[in-house]
């Protein structure tokens, strides 16, 4: 079994992309500048957003934070949309998600300027990915993505499994695994009403877990010798962490790493991936790779 190392796989990246980044700025380019928009006090919200800004510093770039309360309204985060979709120094931005329940979340990702949305959510990114055009691929799949390569998992024919459908992971993933030009894959996805979901498991050779339910996937469901891509990061409470909780994956870890090929572990897996995923596409936005 082969422990994938999401958090060494990212440093190595992130060097890369700082190397990068210190020729374009050297050679008298511009410095790529991601901005975040954090509403309210969200926990796990708190905590993504801050190792992006480190992250960040780790690649070179510059970084902005903006700050709202729960209270504010749809009028003035679309406001700030619009401020940062004008801002020439800004290269790309993010709205990190849930928003409170009071705010349209897909009205505020449209009213991104599509070539400004480093997370792959507008529907312009999102409908480029599906067909194979160049575009921003949002951040989970890409590092996932990014993680196969990396440790050469070989993808092409196999049939791989995707556990949940949310337009973050789940959608995306099957998108990209069934691409010729990503994982050449057969794909199934399976979610909550799937019947025989266990059974689609157990014929996989590769299963993405992104269904939000600590311990999900068991053993039992596990063919020998599969790859296990565990996205999962419930926070569950555990009085011996000085935080009282921990994070949790969608795999019971310990049992099925002895059947696997490959795992991710979590934390220092997937996670990791999915914030140097948004350096990539940082820099990119910042080289206009996709987008003038
Ligand atoms: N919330 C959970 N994951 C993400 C992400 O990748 N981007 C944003 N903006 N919010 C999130």
């Amino acid at each position: 079994m082969t422990l994938i190392d999401g958090k060494a796989t990212a440093n190595v990246i992130k060097a890369q992309i700082a190397e990068e980044v210190k020729a374009i700025v050297a050679a008298g380019g511009k410095q790529p500048h991601l901005a975040a928009v954090l509403v309210g006090h969200d926990g796990g919200s708190e905590t993504y957003v801050k190792n992006k800004v480190i992250a960040c510093e780790q690649c070179g770039f510059k970084s902005t934070l903006i700050r709202f309360e729960d209270t504010v309204t749809e009028e003035e985060l679309l406001a700030c949309v619009d401020r940062l979709n004008g801002d020439a120094d800004v290269d790309g931005f993010i709205v990190q998600l849930p928003l409170p329940k009071h705010i349209n979340e897909q009205r505020i990702i449209e009213a991104i300027d599509y070539r400004k949305d480093v997370d792959g959510f507008h529907p312009i990114n999102v409908g480029r990915m599906a067909i194979g055009l160049p575009c921003f691929i949002s951040a989970t799949p890409l590092g996932i993505l990014t993680l196969l390569q990396h440790y050469h998992v070989d993808t092409s024919g196999k049939k791989c499994v995707v556990l949940g459908r949310s337009n973050i992971v789940g959608k995306p993933m099957a998108q990209l695994m069934m691409q010729k030009q990503y994982g050449d894959a057969t794909v199934t996805v399976c979610h909550s009403h799937s019947r025989d979901l266990k059974k689609e498991c157990r014929e996989a050779d590769i299963i993405i877990a992104a269904i939000g339910r600590p311990d999900f996937l068991t053993a039992d469901m596990v063919k020998p010798g599969a790859v296990v891509i565990d996205v999962g990061t419930t926070r569950v409470p555990d009085a011996t962490r000085k935080s009282g909780f921990r994070l949790n994956g969608d795999v019971k870890f310990n049992e099925v790493a002895e059947k696997c090929s490959f795992i991710t572990p979590v934390p220092g897996g997937v996670g990791p991936m999915t914030i140097c995923s948004l350096m990539k596409n940082t820099l990119a936005a910042g080289k206009k790779e996709f987008y003038q």
